[in-house]
């Protein structure tokens, strides 16, 4: 299908302020291809709520935890027909991801690297987690090549019961670790617990004394703070790797002579200005992470989508997100919420105006 050029649509734009909806209508194709998008299903993610408040220095991703369906480009036939989510990475131009329709442009190549195609037969609940579990498996990835080869099961403690938390404590469990999730609100173990969203992994508070240490520890926090950071170095056995996957920004001291924005965003391994530890950096997630990540959901046998899909909490329409993510700007309530759309098949194009 050919470009509906000057259709309408509604999104969710960012604005000085925060956010505010908008009609808009599909532009023609500049000089790149350019794809269209019918959002199903798009997550409500920490840096999305970031972005609202203004926080976030270095990118802009707004609604990238999408699943949607490819209706149109230009030229024809890129992906047309395919269902997708986004890796953020590869560098496009995009509008919006919380929106009816999503125009996407850029080099044949960078589109197909950043619209993995997703099986159709996932199911949107389940398929919204590929992006920020694909996140949890590189993650995952660089606390494993850290790691001595040929060493034992690990004993990792996952500081932040978050759904990063939670989804680095899944793949962890999966590969073998002895995985505690630590957290300082016991309401949100306590829900993790009620909707059994992680079977075989310890939930502790983090106000409990803990006199065990562990091999490695993973901060998962909605950033990266200085008590949770020294708690996690203080519980590391010697020669133990502290992953630093909580968001950082430039200039941030969280520990004294360590630039811990470099390190995370860089992928740095480093050693700990005291004591015999390493600090690690975990950020974003490649390919192969995304094809492991729809692997992991796609197998049924594991059980791992149908717990996560227990973790939605909120589904928004459109309009309800215009009002509600700013509110959870402040306050971000447990689970995933998601804005889910009617439409997001190529048979039910959202109407022109
Ligand atoms: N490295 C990467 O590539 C990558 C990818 C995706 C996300 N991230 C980052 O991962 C982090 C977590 O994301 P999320 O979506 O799970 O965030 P989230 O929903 O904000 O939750 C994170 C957890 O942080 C805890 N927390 C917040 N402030 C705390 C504090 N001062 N002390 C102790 N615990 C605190 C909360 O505990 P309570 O229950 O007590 O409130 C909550 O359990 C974010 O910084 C995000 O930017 C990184």
């Amino acid at each position: 299908m050919m470009l509906p050029v000057g259709r309408r649509f509604s999104s969710l734009v960012l604005t000085e302020g925060g956010v505010e909806l908008r009609r808009d209508a599909v532009r023609p194709r500049d000089r790149d291809p350019k794809l269209l998008l019918a959002p199903t299903l798009v997550g409500v993610c920490r840096s999305d709520l970031k972005e609202i408040a203004g926080q976030r220095a270095v990118r802009r991703d707004f609604g990238h935890e999408l699943v949607a369906d490819v209706l149109a480009s230009d030229p024809p036939g890129i992906l047309t027909g395919a269902r997708v989510c986004l890796d953020p990475h590869p560098v496009v131009e995009r509008t919006s991801g919380f929106a009816e329709l999503v125009e996407i442009s850029g080099p044949e190549g960078d589109l197909l690297a950043a619209l993995p195609r997703l099986p159709k037969d996932l199911p949107a609940e389940v398929a919204v987690f590929v992006e920020p579990l694909a996140c949890a498996v590189h993650c995952v990835r660089r606390w494993s090549d850290a790691r001595p080869p040929a060493r034992p099961p690990a004993s990792v403690a996952v500081v932040g019961a978050g759904m990063a938390g939670c989804l680095i404590a899944a793949v962890l469990e999966r590969g073998g670790a002895q995985v505690t999730l630590w957290n300082r609100s016991a309401e949100r173990l306590e829900e993790l617990r009620r909707r059994d969203v992680l079977p075989g992994i310890a939930l502790r508070s983090l106000r409990e004394e803990a006199a065990e240490r562990f091999d490695d520890a993973i901060v998962a926090t909605s950033t990266l703070v200085r008590d949770v950071f020294e708690w996690a170095a203080a519980h590391l056995r010697p020669g133990g790797n502290l992953v630093l996957y909580a968001g950082t920004h430039p200039g941030m001291d969280t520990v004294p002579g360590v630039d811990v924005d470099a390190v995370r965003r860089g992928q740095q391994r480093v050693r700990m200005p005291h004591g015999d530890a390493w600090l690690v950096g975990s950020h974003g997630a490649v390919a192969d992470d995304f094809r492991a990540a729809i692997d992991l959901l796609a197998d049924t046998e594991n059980g791992l989508g149908e717990r996560l899909r227990r973790a939605i909490t909120r589904r928004l329409t459109l309009e309800e997100a215009a009002s509600v993510l700013p509110e959870q700007v402040e306050h971000a309530p447990f689970g995933k919420t998601v804005v889910a759309f009617d439409g997001g098949s190529a048979t039910a194009l959202p109407e022109a105006a």
